[in-house]
């Protein structure tokens, strides 16, 4: 009754993670195994090697807390969150040092409705400064978490969210310059969730049926911490999945149709989305929000940022089933990322209308610009947008409120570049000559840009003037300089 695609558990086990430096026996053990096998696993390690911290399938999938305003006004939300240092349980029996929105990785989910406005009181506890950034959200300058506009440890920040974007999923995170790597991986992340009441009358399913799945990677030293190691061509890439935080974990599904709006929170990985036996999934939204039409697929890549909303029709499966969600590609300890075991009937209301949203007319195109991605190593290593490295006193696009551009990122270096628009959401209009599908033409803020490719996206610049940043979303690519700005101006 497991759809394993006859690789998931079994390759996964043929371990080459571990520890660093630990004296963990068995998966020292297994190392070697897997070595002698030359890298296939055999069925004496897959039992041997049962119940270690790393197994897959042990936990339930952790559901970040819906965060609780502190008030609410007639036309505010008003939350308060506080960043600190703590401890999470990820390995059985070890205590993770994390820094986390209210101590926890993930962070709280926000829930936030169109048209009511969100207050969020940032405090700052974290024994460093932070800056938090909305991911995706459409909101002013001084709400944007500018990378310089720091809240020093020990302080406070009000950030005001307009909520006047259709919905969809953001998130939130650090954005203080060069260290996104660091605190990201520390654990400062959250969901964030535009619901649109207009999108209620469309019957996708809700509550319990609509999940946020936030994926990692990391890698942990002997006594459960995480480790860090510098990259700064590949950017950070650990030997293990975290789904909300749990490895690997699985989740107990009825026979029904659910929502699960994924994002990657990683550092530098991508993944490519396979369920089960090659199952459609359908896809309903991306990074900013509904698709006009669903799309389905068997296949869904996911590059840092970006987030990808698909409904899983679990009716398809009898009740008894584990259907293992891959990350197909993967080294042997990232393939597995998830189950869901169909624990029971259900009754189903929900379903997937066959248009989800209007498409939008848009303002003519005001300018092109060009963005050539690439990469200098003398004089200093680091990242570059046009040969240059970010300069917090250097404007590199002036846009006009209410128009929409054409912006080429043309990659020149041998790695990806997710690059990713402050404030304004764009579509994609071709990649390399090639027209977008409908999943890539929707309302998006992150573009996986291959090595060799030219993409061109239309951004439109709505609603908020002033200096927003564009930059590459591998956190140590952004760090190290592959940072523009932009002036947004009447
Ligand atoms: Cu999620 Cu400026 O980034
Ligand atoms: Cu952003
Ligand atoms: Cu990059």
């Amino acid at each position: 009754m497991t759809e394993w695609e006859g690789r998931g558990l079994t390759r996964r086990q043929a371990i080459t993670r571990g520890f660093a430096g630990a004296a963990f026996v068995c998966s020292f053990r297994f190392d070697k195994l897997a070595r002698v096998a030359g890298g296939r696993k055999s069925a004496a390690a897959i039992i041997a090697s049962a119940n270690g911290p790393f197994d897959p399938f042990l936990v339930d999938v952790p559901r970040p807390p819906v965060k609780l305003p502190v008030k609410r006004t007639a036309t505010h939300d008003i939350y308060e969150i506080v960043m600190k240092q703590a401890t999470a349980n990820i390995l059985p029996g070890l205590q993770t040092p994390i820094t986390g929105f209210d101590g926890i990785f993930p962070g709280p989910t926000i829930q936030a409705t169109r048209g009511r406005k969100v207050r969020v009181t940032q405090v700052n506890r974290s024994g460093r400064s932070m800056v938090v950034h909305l991911h995706g959200g459409v909101t002013e300058q001084a709400s944007d978490g500018h990378p310089m506009d720091i809240i020093p440890d020990g302080t406070q920040r009000d950030y005001d969210y307009a909520s006047v974007q259709r919905g969809g999923q953001l998130w939130y995170h650090d954005h203080s310059h060069g260290e996104v790597a660091l605190t990201l991986y520390a654990g400062m992340a959250g969901m964030y969730t535009i619901r649109d009441p207009a999108e209620d009358e469309l019957a996708l399913p809700q509550g319990d049926y609509d999940v946020p799945l936030m994926i990692t990677d990391r890698s942990f030293n002997a006594d459960g911490s995480f480790r860090y190691q510098l990259d700064l061509d590949m950017g950070f890439h650990g030997d293990t999945i975290l789904i909300n935080g749990a490895v690997a974990p699985r989740m107990k599904v009825e026979q029904r149709l659910y929502r699960l709006r994924f994002l990657n929170a990683s550092n530098a990985r991508s993944y490519n989305l396979t369920l089960g036996n090659n199952r459609q999934m359908i896809q309903i939204a991306g990074d900013g929000g509904l698709l006009t039409q669903p799309m389905r697929r068997t296949l869904i890549p996911i590059y840092p940022a970006e987030r990808v909303e698909i409904v899983v029709d679990f009716r398809q499966f009898g009740v008894g089933s584990k259907v293992v969600l891959h990350n197909q590609g993967g080294e042997a300890t990232t393939q597995t990322m998830m189950r869901f075991d169909v624990v029971k009937g259900g009754a189903e209301e929900a379903r997937v209308p066959k248009l989800l949203a209007e498409p939008e007319s848009l303002p003519p195109v005001n300018a092109q610009r060009n963005f050539v991605l690439g990469f200098r190593s003398s004089g200093g290593a680091q990242w570059q947008i046009n040969g240059q490295g970010y300069d917090m006193d250097r404007v590199d696009a002036m846009p006009r409120l209410g128009t929409t551009e054409l912006w080429t990122f043309d990659n020149q270096s041998p790695h990806p570049h997710p690059m990713h628009t402050h404030l304004a959401h764009f579509q994609i209009q071709s990649i390399d000559g090639r027209p977008p599908s409908i999943a890539e033409a929707s309302w998006k803020d992150v573009v996986a840009v291959q090595p060799g490719a030219k993409v061109v996206v239309r951004p439109y610049f709505d609603y908020f003037t002033g200096l927003f940043p564009f930059h590459c979303h591998t956190a140590e690519h952004g760090d190290n300089n592959m940072m523009g700005q932009m002036q947004v101006t009447v």
